[in-house]
């Protein structure tokens, strides 16, 4: 009896120093975690009205297009991945597709050369939308209240207008010149905006408010169709009203794996986020990481290794999976990762020249935006949604009060030759009219024991993958809280350019010398931030830790 009350003791003392205390805001019930508090607030204030995860992912995807037109969208596309409170999985692709219009060499000139600039600026840049259509999607299959109730307070906000804060003050000067180039100079963006300032979206209040009215066929066929069109080919581009009667969003099944103890649940194809994850995750899953301790060089060298080999397999492999076959069963399956890893030693980098597929070269960007959400019914989303660029082309639709996106960067405009973000990419992500240009956006859902146990994602472009590994890895691995977990310092590798990028000051002088005595190069000059990570950790007493990243504006909202 004595030996099983000192058995008990020690269990529960391991299982104590096994928690981290939260230091993220913590609540009992529900959580929006998003880029911007008024998104985050307006979601959690359905959730309190009695709406469930869904219905608070429409009006927070709405709240963001208000408040966040750096990235939240009603012009861009996005992905979704759930989880009920019965642990049925799922996720909708409501990606963009390139038009009908659309053909391979569409951004090259008479000699094949890349017109610089043609796929990233301005209205030649835009695919067809897709956010109108998933959230009337969500709707249609999970919604519980009424629509007019879930866009209304976008609609108010709006009206009332939004503060600028600090960041967004200086987001907008960074790309003045270039909206103001692409958008000329009597745009609404054109005026003085800074700091404090209340900023009144009217013409979007007023997009919003015709599609409150009319529904999905509002943005697909009616008025707001007709005028997207007409500025769209005003402006040189290719959307044509039989583009957007078309667009249809899909559900898909997400890509799931374990690791350890964990069940992964992220997105498939057309986003290469949870191939890729997963693959990572399982090269470095035979390893025993946590002893290794938190970004010390032996850690970073293993996921480093990883990384390198699953990017490589990226581009090569991965693309719009309604035009391409992508072999998902034999990209994850345990032996393949395992030859993959076959050459890694920790004596020395692996060149990456040496690690066959693909030819890509990928420059993150901190576009996009993530929210995560639990309801208090158990439920969970994980939603990333994007224009690409900062505000996406910089063509300002000012009778609509959108952006447009410049989506169709996101395809290899020519097999082996870099994009804007330096991408190369592969024939499986060449131009076709209709079809969904690969992603790397990573909204996650990680199951612990079969139990909901973490809500993830983030921004970054290429860096998203490795920011969402990380911060999971953080938790699970190096027992932090959930808000230190999105705090700590990060680092990428995506095969090539063969470097590490790290966080610039954040990582310890000995760990960068043992890295470089290696072999590794280090750089930390084009990498400011990475990712923006906004997540949720459901703790063994059900409450929930936030993650709100502070390299933004990132908040929870919850009760
Ligand atoms: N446009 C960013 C992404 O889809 O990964």
């Amino acid at each position: 009896m004595r030996k099983l009350i000192f058995i008990l003791f020690l269990l529960t003392v391991s299982c104590k120093t096994k928690m981290a205390a939260p230091s993220g805001m913590v609540t009992h019930k529900a959580m929006v975690v998003s880029a911007r508090s008024e998104a985050s607030k307006i979601g959690a204030n359905i959730l309190a009205r009695g709406g469930n995860a869904f219905d608070a992912m429409i009006a927070t995807e709405l709240a963001l297009a208000v408040a966040y037109p750096y990235a939240g969208n009603i012009s861009g596309g996005g992905f979704m991945v759930y989880r009920l409170n019965d642990g049925k999985t799922g996720a909708l692709d409501y990606r963009e597709k390139a038009p009908l219009a659309a053909t391979r060499n569409m951004y090259l000139d008479a000699s094949g050369k890349v017109i610089p600039g043609k796929s990233w600026f301005g209205a030649t840049a835009t695919a067809v939308p897709g956010t109108i259509a998933g959230i009337f999607e969500v709707h249609k299959k999970f919604g519980s209240l009424p629509f007019s109730t879930l866009i209304q307070p976008a609609i108010d906000l709006a009206q009332k207008g939004v503060i600028i804060t600090h960041k967004q003050d200086s987001t907008i000067k960074y790309y003045k010149k270039q909206i103001l180039k692409v958008s000329g100079s009597n745009n609404f963006f054109a005026k003085d905006i800074k700091e404090k300032d209340t900023v009144r979206f009217t013409q979007l209040a007023n997009t919003l408010e015709r599609i409150k009215n009319n529904g999905r066929d509002e943005f697909y066929n009616g008025t707001t169709a007709r005028l997207l069109v007409n500025f769209v080919q005003s402006k040189g581009g290719y959307i044509t009203m039989e583009d957007l009667q078309k667009y249809e969003a899909k559900w898909r099944d997400p890509v799931e794996f374990r690791y350890k103890k964990l069940k992964i649940i992220s997105m498939s194809p057309p986003s290469s986020g949870g191939i890729t994850l997963g693959q990572i995750m399982k090269m470095i899953e035979p390893y025993n990481i946590s002893k290794y301790g938190h970004n010390q060089a032996k850690t970073i060298q293993l996921i480093t290794e990883a990384e390198r080999r699953a990017y490589a397999d990226r581009n090569y492999f991965l693309g719009d999976p309604d035009f391409v076959e992508i072999p998902t069963a034999k990209l994850l399956d345990k032996s393949y990762l395992k030859s993959r890893m076959s050459g890694f030693t920790f004596k020395q980098p692996t060149l990456s020249s040496s690690v066959s597929h693909g030819n890509i070269e990928i420059v993150e960007s901190d576009e996009t935006t993530h929210y995560s959400i639990v309801d208090p019914f158990g439920n969970a989303v994980s939603v990333t949604t994007t224009v690409n660029g900062a505000y996406g082309s910089k063509l300002y639709c000012d009778e609509l009060g959108i952006f447009l996106n410049n989506e169709m960067d996101d395809f290899s405009s020519k097999p082996g030759t870099p994009n804007m973000f330096g991408l190369i990419g592969a024939k499986a992500n060449r131009i076709e009219p209709e079809k969904r240009m690969l992603s790397s956006m990573t909204p996650t859902i990680v199951e612990k024991n079969g139990k909901l146990w973490m809500v993830v994602g983030t921004p970054g472009g290429s860096t998203i993958i490795t920011s969402v590994l990380q911060t999971i890895l953080n938790v699970y691995e190096f027992k932090m809280s959930m808000q230190e977990a999105v705090n700590a310092p990060r680092f990428h590798h995506q095969w090539l350019p063969d470097d590490i990028k790290m966080e610039p000051g954040r990582f310890s002088k000995k760990v960068k010398e043992e890295l470089t005595k290696l072999g590794y190069k280090i750089n930390e000059h084009n990498s400011r931030i990475i990712g923006k990570v906004d997540a949720i950790l459901v703790r063994r007493n059900g409450s929930l830790e936030a993650g709100a990243d502070k390299r933004g504006d990132d908040t929870a909202a919850g009760f």
